[in-house]
């Protein structure tokens, strides 16, 4: 029998995987397809259940994470597809500091008797451990978005098999790059591939990875009933954003482990929460609410602006939606830190905490 092929390093595949096969004159990059139907006869049939386009993406990412992959219109949409797998009245568990969209979700669906919910600390493993008793789903953030804490994966997800449930990991702030989650034996993996995996803040993306077949075919099911596809130019261009995935991941995260001491030795900054992987830092300003809101608006260079993971560095105050809940800090402003300068940033951030003081 001929040995498997080497398996290729993360960096690799992300530029080699979901390409044309190297024949003479194909492109190198998989075409822009625009179609709303194909002629029948073949495995495409129509634009709701295919597009090679989407293909192109659902391959590298599957391959960064080590499964099969499924794109979805946004990382909401593919969050709701998740949702949808448990069973009328179902108990989910969450983190009650998980991304506030997600958990809207379910207390929306909860509001409406669809399923019950248990929100619980996160870092808490026992806790977390305990509360897969009964439950249909357990789902797990890690880091969160935007207190960063951690989960242990690999024990809650063994406590949540034990009890039947299935193990949803939102692998968003971490990336495949940082974090596998399909090797812990979790059974899939949610992105909003708007943040890092296209990485350019121009376009909103979802996708689910998973390593078992038969959830694979209920969610490509969900995704073909409910239409919650991603449109062709979206997924082009978050395959694009895929092949430097881990040259920003790679950036951002060394300019965020060098700025994360320098904002815990500064006087306006009463915390800063980190840890200790990827390119979002979380500080609270010493001062509350008023502080974060003129750090937000006193800067050149890093943007006021919600989401996160482009090339560029933003951030904003959380607590200035309604939906975040009140345990987060309303002096907590979360970071995204990009690919600029480090230097540039740091120079920027401390004029204008400076001028604060
Ligand atoms: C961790 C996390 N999951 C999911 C989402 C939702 O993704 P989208 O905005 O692509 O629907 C977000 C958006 O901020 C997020 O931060």
């Amino acid at each position: 029998m001929p040995a498997d092929p080497p398996r290729l390093s993360p960096a690799t595949t992300a530029v080699t995987a979901g390409r044309p096969e190297h024949v003479p004159d194909a492109p190198l990059n998989v075409s822009l397809t625009m179609a709303s139907t194909y002629v029948a006869g073949g495995d495409l049939e129509y634009g709701r259940y295919a597009n090679p386009t989407w293909t192109a993406f659902e391959d590298v990412l599957g391959a960064l994470e080590g499964g099969r992959c499924l794109s979805f219109a946004s990382g909401l949409a593919a969050v709701a597809a998740v949702f949808d797998l448990v069973g009328q009245g179902a108990k989910v568990v969450a983190p009650h500091h998980a991304y506030h969209g997600s958990i809207s979700q379910l207390a929306d669906l909860e509001s409406r008797g669809r399923l019950t919910t248990e929100l619980v600390d996160l870092a808490d493993t026992d806790a977390m451990v305990k509360a897969c008793d009964g439950a249909a789903l357990v789902w797990l953030e890690s880091p969160t978005n935007p207190s960063l804490e951690i989960a242990d994966i690999p024990t809650i997800t063994a406590a949540a098999h034990e009890a039947g449930a299935y193990v949803a990991v939102d692998n968003t702030f971490a990336t495949p790059l940082l974090q596998r989650p399909l090797e812990d034996g979790v059974d899939v993996v949610v992105h909003s591939a708007t943040k890092y995996l296209a990485g350019h803040s121009d376009v909103l993306m979802g996708a689910i990875v998973t390593g078992d077949d038969e959830l694979f075919r209920v969610l490509k099911g969900r995704r073909d009933l409910v239409g919650a596809i991603p449109g062709t130019l979206e997924a082009w261009l978050a395959t694009r954003g895929l092949r430097t995935l881990h040259l920003r991941v790679e950036r951002a995260q060394a300019n965020a482990q060098e700025l994360v001491p320098r904002l815990a030795d500064h006087p306006a900054i009463g915390e800063v929460r980190y840890p200790g992987f990827g390119g979002i830092v979380s500080i609270v300003l010493a001062e509350g609410a008023l502080a974060a809101d003129l750090l937000t608006h006193k800067t050149k260079i890093w943007v006021h602006a919600t989401s996160l993971g482009g090339v560029e560095s933003t951030f904003e105050r959380r607590r200035r939606w309604r939906s975040e809940p009140a345990t987060i800090p309303e002096g907590l402003v979360r970071m995204s830190v990009g690919i600029e300068d480090v230097e540039d940033l740091w120079t920027d951030l401390h004029t204008a905490l400076d001028d604060l003081h």
